[in-house]
């Protein structure tokens, strides 16, 4: 299966994705990465390992509708069978989601549905939560409230700053994402009406 990765900032995950794609026998494939930030660390990255880009600028756009329209259009020149979000921080339309529904990943730094939108690790520090993390899910029309695919478990230290916390969340979406889209890619997993299936049986 053909994905393509799209991203906003330093591309960590798209790296790891792009490591674990490259192994024997792994299931899927990245024919492109999108970015919606021209300088962006992930375009280089991307070129690093000769896969094409594209950028669709925000900023070039005056409304979400014609953003999303326009990287509809690069998106549907790739055709893939799924779209990989890794670090991608825009919010898609409904009818952007729904064109691709039940084909799109997001991953996000936090045990959801706890701690939804920006700055979890710092949330969480300030909640006094001993445990968090990071999940991985289908993308819906809800912002970070798609059904949950997999999550890992980071501990939260005593002496812990946004930072450190930041790091380790990092290290373990940087194992589990390449997973979960390889579990995507071999048809294990799926969006159902309003949960996911792991070979066919609600998870
Ligand atoms: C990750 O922490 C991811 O969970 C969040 O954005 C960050 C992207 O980092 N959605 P990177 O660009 O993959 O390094």
């Amino acid at each position: 299966p053909s994905i393509v990765v799209l991203a906003s900032g330093s591309g960590s995950n798209l790296q790891a994705l792009i490591d674990a794609s490259r192994e024997r026998d792994y299931p899927g494939e990245i024919i492109a990465v999108g970015c919606n930030k021209p300088g962006a660390f992930a375009l280089e990255r991307a070129a690093q390992a000769n896969i094409p880009t594209f950028v669709v600028n925000h900023k070039d756009y005056g409304s979400r509708e014609e953003f999303d329209g326009a990287l509809m259009a690069e998106l549907r020149r790739y055709n893939p069978d799924l779209i990989v979000l890794a670090g991608f921080m825009r919010i898609l339309t409904d009818d952007f989601v729904q064109a691709f529904r039940g084909k799109m990943l997001n991953i996000h730094p936090s045990l959801l549905p706890a701690y939804t939108g920006l700055n979890t690790h710092q949330r969480v520090l300030e909640a006094g939560d001993k445990l968090h993390g990071v999940s991985v899910h289908f993308v819906t029309e809800e912002l970070d409230g798609g059904p949950v695919i997999a999550q890992a478990d980071v501990k939260v230290k005593p002496d812990d700053t946004p930072e450190t916390l930041a790091e380790r969340v990092q290290k373990k979406e940087h194992l589990l994402y390449p997973i979960v889209v390889s579990w995507f890619c071999e048809g294990r997993i799926q969006l159902g009406a309003h949960s996911v299936l792991f070979d066919g049986e609600p998870l």
